[in-house]
């Protein structure tokens, strides 16, 4: 007689009526993190509502690539439509998948070193600009100078600092509604006129406005652009009509949110360890002055930043600006040993994968040479900040080109310093954060090198 696999084994430490809720409330990195040593697939629950935990990396693949037909994006992408109705990265089904067909062309690899002048000339006269600034919140200066690359390379726009900072404003606003209304989901709550939910509605408002002038200014000039925002403007669906308004204006606004402080987290993360790791800092100054010259910046020079590359690498490690991933199944599916109902919700964590000793020795030591290639590499599987399979991140080479050239630009010419103050912790928002960091820019002078132009 063949037995019906198992459900998932329930983690310990469940309480009648709240279950994991005190644990998951007090810290929610720590919870998840020590979730990981009950097994590879454990079963929480939070009030009345149980979610699955994925742990293992094989699970974890099963899920997102040979099964990945049985899921759906799950709550938290649910609360992130926030952003727009059917934006890319919380499209279902076939809509998902025509729409990244037309929009990755954008992203190919030869299309990505296409946009590192642009990169260049939109970093290069903010990080000038930190001359004489005083103590910089370093977050907030990552968040504008990727919201601008992104805007740049993509939406051929420049915003001025304040609408920039208007901007990056309203996605945070509307980044906290969204996680709010993950963790407490009562759709009710979302309708009513809380102060929460008026400031996701300016938000909301704030960020329509911006990329409808981006749009605009595209219609208005029709033949001045080439990039994504003039695709999209010219795509058809598959019934041949041009995509409405709607759709572009979901699709550039999804983009801007999905792109920008991603990539600024890891930055803020990787110039904070830098301060903690004088070594490290020194190796990175020799060589960007060797590699960056007075020779246009390409591929070829962001292949010789190996080390610079490594950072970013151990950066995306410790600190996966995406910890928390969120999947609902579809039908009931079979995962490794165990079976899931239908519209099970589950979880996984990169944050808490990249940081099992399992996987990576000694993980909570900042090490850029852990991923030198004479070194024993973590399994692919095991390395996933920015997911797997289908709904995989579209713009991880933009990302990895862009954390490349920041990174190196910054050291070329400024050793950030931390200013006192309370230690820097995680925190676990939409993306993972430092919960405050200020640093000053001291000059530094290139030994023997000019700094690199394009
Ligand atoms: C370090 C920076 C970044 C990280 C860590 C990151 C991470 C991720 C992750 C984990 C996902 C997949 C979520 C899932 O499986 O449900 C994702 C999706 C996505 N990301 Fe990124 N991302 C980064 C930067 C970017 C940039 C720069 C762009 C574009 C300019 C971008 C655009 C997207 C899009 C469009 C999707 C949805 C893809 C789809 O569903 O087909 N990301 N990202």
């Amino acid at each position: 007689m063949n037995a019906d696999p198992p459900l998932p084994p329930y983690a310990p430490g469940r309480v009648p009526l709240i279950g994991h809720a005190a644990p998951l409330v007090k810290d929610r990195l720590a919870f998840l993190q020590g979730l990981r040593e009950h097994g590879p697939i454990v079963r929480i629950t939070i009030g009345p509502k149980t979610v699955t935990v994925i742990n293992s990396p094989a699970l974890l693949q099963e899920m997102l690539t040979t099964k990945s037909n049985h899921f759906s994006k799950g709550l938290l992408f649910e609360k992130l439509k926030l952003f727009g109705k059917d934006a890319l990265p919380v499209a279902e089904g076939s809509r998902h998948l025509t729409r990244r067909r037309l929009m990755q062309p954008a992203f190919h690899h030869q299309q990505v070193d296409q946009y590192l002048g642009t990169m260049y000339s939109t970093v290069d006269p903010m990080i000038t600009a930190w001359q004489g600034m005083g103590p910089l919140d370093l977050k907030t200066e990552m968040q504008l100078m990727t919201q601008n690359v992104v805007m740049a390379a993509l939406f051929s726009t420049t915003p001025d600092r304040d609408t920039g900072h208007a901007i990056l404003k309203s996605v945070d606003t509307l980044f906290a509604a969204a996680l709010r209304r993950a963790l407490l989901p009562l759709p009710l709550l979302e309708r009513l006129p809380t102060p929460g939910n008026r400031r996701a509605r300016r938000a909301s408002r704030v960020m329509r406005t911006a990329v409808g002038e981006v749009i605009a200014n595209h219609l208005a000039n029709p033949d001045a652009h080439d990039d994504i925002v003039s695709l999209l403007l010219h795509a058809h669906g598959p019934d041949g009509t041009p995509l409405t308004d709607e759709d572009i204006l979901s699709e550039v606004t999804g983009l801007l949110a999905a792109g920008s402080e991603t990539t600024a987290v890891t930055l803020t993360w990787l110039f904070h360890e830098l301060a903690h790791n004088p070594d490290v800092e020194r190796q990175l100054h020799n060589e960007v002055d060797t590699v960056l010259t007075d020779e246009p910046l390409t591929t070829q020079t962001l292949t010789q930043l190996t080390l610079t590359r490594r950072l970013v690498n151990e950066s995306l490690r410790m600190y996966s600006p995406a910890w928390l991933v969120t999947r609902r199944t579809t039908e009931p599916v079979r995962l490794g040993d165990t079976e899931l109902p239908a519209g099970q919700d589950i979880v996984w964590s990169p944050y808490t994968l990249h940081r099992d000793p399992a996987l990576y020795p000694d993980p909570l030591r900042f090490d850029p040479d852990r991923w030198l290639p004479e070194r024993p590499q973590p399994p692919r599987e095991a390395f996933i900040p920015f997911g797997s399979g289908k709904r995989q991140c579209m713009g991880n080479e933009f990302a990895l080109a862009e954390a490349s050239l920041i990174t190196a630009l910054i050291a070329s010419r400024w050793r950030l310093r931390p200013v006192p103050g309370p230690a820097v912790r995680p925190v676990g928002a939409i993306t993972l954060h430092p919960s405050a960091l200020r640093m000053t820019a001291e000059a530094r002078t290139p030994v023997g090198h000019h700094q690199g132009a394009i």
